[in-house]
């Protein structure tokens, strides 16, 4: 795998600005419906989340209140009794973070992991940031078969694949504050299939007037060809357009190499709505495609 990073002069990004924005709705509703799949067999999986933040957020914090960005994400969605499946799932999920009733916590990845593996599973959690790891640690320390690296998720992956099970999902979540963090999650994307082929690996990533952002999904579509890969899907949702930059993100996108074969459909019952509700402008949109061989 790509050389990383290996000092933390990089970490100005804090997800506690973002939890729970549009951004984030996306990525947890695929995350979710890719755990919900890999559960239905009873043999255990590997889940690896290579930059995995703090695990969880109050929205509360000043950092959150900062733009109120879950106010044009999640909030949009919580008091909603219409939602599609696969967005009421995962609500739910948000719910049972939020045990007191009210929206006042964001889960982050790890916890969505958290509520979603069996005790079989293998939970593999990296992050640079000081802060974050002490509180990933904290609040793992008693799930079984969880392991919390203070290191370079991108280069740390590959001591983890092929995990022992041979079932293994990776999550790509970085925050692209740096242009070599595309190319970066292309050679990881590139040695990850190299050394386990059948990997379902999720790469999220932002939308922004950046030729390298434009060209990610090329690229993995690029990677996913191969004879021992299962396709790809790719989802994206757009709230407003790439020129408003200077309001916040246009959009992000997930790309999925291997998904479950229900992921499409659900994802199609959904984007319309997510794109729907999210919209901050009138022509918000997303695109859902795949390839499946
Ligand atoms: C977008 S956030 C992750 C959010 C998280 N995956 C979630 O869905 O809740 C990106 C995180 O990556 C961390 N980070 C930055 N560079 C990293 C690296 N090379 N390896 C691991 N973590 C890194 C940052 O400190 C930040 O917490």
């Amino acid at each position: 795998m790509p050389a990383g990073r290996d000092n933390h002069s990089m970490l100005a990004y804090r997800h506690a600005f973002h939890a729970g924005n549009h951004a984030d709705v996306l990525k947890h509703t695929v995350l979710t419906q890719v755990l919900r799949h890999m559960a239905q067999k009873d043999k255990p999986y590997t889940l690896i989340d290579t930059h995995a933040g703090a695990g969880g957020y109050s929205l509360a914090s000043p950092e959150a209140q900062k733009k109120g960005e879950f106010e044009h994400g999640i909030l949009r969605l919580w008091d909603r009794t219409d939602l599609p499946p696969a967005v009421a799932d995962y609500m739910d999920l948000v719910r049972a973070f939020n045990p007191e009733g009210g929206l006042g916590r964001y889960p982050g990845s790890p916890e969505f992991a958290r509520q979603l593996l069996r005790p079989q599973d293998a939970l593999r959690l990296f992050e640079l940031h000081p802060a974050d790891v002490q509180s990933l640690a904290a609040h793992h320390a008693d799930r079984p078969r969880t392991e919390v690296h203070r290191e370079d998720g991108f280069s740390g992956l590959r001591a983890q694949l092929p995990p022992p099970s041979r079932r293994g999902v990776v999550l790509i979540d970085p925050a692209y504050e740096l242009k070599a963090d595309y190319g970066l999650v292309v050679a990881t994307v590139r040695e990850a299939l190299q050394r386990f082929a059948e990997c379902v690996i999720l790469v999220w990533y932002p939308q922004v007037t950046r030729l390298e952002a434009a060209q990610l999904p090329k690229r993995l579509k690029g990677l996913a060809q191969g004879p021992t890969v299962k396709g790809w899907l790719h989802a994206r949702l757009t709230v407003q357009p790439l020129d408003n930059q200077g309001f916040g993100l246009a959009g992000s996108g997930m790309f999925v190499i291997n998904p479950p074969w229900t992921l499409h459909a659900a994802m199609k019952a959904s984007l319309p709505y997510l794109a729907k509700t999210l919209a901050q402008v009138p022509d918000a949109g997303f695109v859902l495609e795949q390839h499946a061989p």
